[in-house]
């Protein structure tokens, strides 16, 4: 769906959008685990000005569809209060897992808080979230690559691929 040369363009647009748009504001990234680090690896590269990363896990209760049920299994490591914080995302479905994350971040009172997804799934949303930053709109297909899984797999695709129902 989107070749290997097309998402480093965009995600070196997204990282000249953040250069300047936090400049001076040493924003934190916070990378959802497992599926934003690769994008979140290749957009920090973009990245010009000081800035600091951080971490979050979570695991949701769900096979294929979003129940908005989402466990942090594996919480930041940096204070977020009074920070600039941009939540790097792989992808937004349904938009019910970022939007569990930022009601939770949120009580941790940064200074502003933004939501940068590689992927939209902009049909399938049920929960407004508002982003900041998205690199691509796609339709309802399920995709993997480039972080992105089915059961764990195929998140070293260097592109983003549609998965294959055989
Ligand atoms: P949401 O809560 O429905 O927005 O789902 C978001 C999460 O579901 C993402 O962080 C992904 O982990 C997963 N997800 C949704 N669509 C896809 C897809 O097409 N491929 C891989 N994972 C997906
Ligand atoms: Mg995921």
């Amino acid at each position: 769906m989107i070749k290997e040369v097309d998402i480093k363009n965009k995600v070196s647009e997204i990282g000249a959008r953040i250069n300047d748009e936090y400049r001076d504001k040493k924003p934190v990234l916070i990378g959802v685990l497992k599926g934003a680090f690769m994008f979140l690896a290749d957009l920090l590269r973009e990245i010009e000005i000081p800035v600091e990363v951080d971490f979050l896990s979570i695991h949701s209760y769900d096979g294929t569809e979003s129940s908005g049920v989402v466990r942090i299994t594996h919480d930041l490591s940096l204070n977020i209060e009074a920070r600039h914080v941009i939540l790097v995302e792989d992808i937004i479905d349904t938009g019910r897992t970022v939007n569990y994350i930022l009601e939770n971040l949120r009580t941790r009172r940064p200074e502003s808080l933004a939501v940068c997804s590689l992927l939209n799934k902009e049909s399938r949303r049920v929960v407004d979230v508002p982003l900041a930053y998205v690199g691509f709109t796609i339709p309802s297909a399920f995709v993997v690559g480039y972080g992105l899984d089915y059961s764990n797999r195929y998140r070293n695709l260097k592109y983003i691929g549609v998965l294959d129902d055989k």
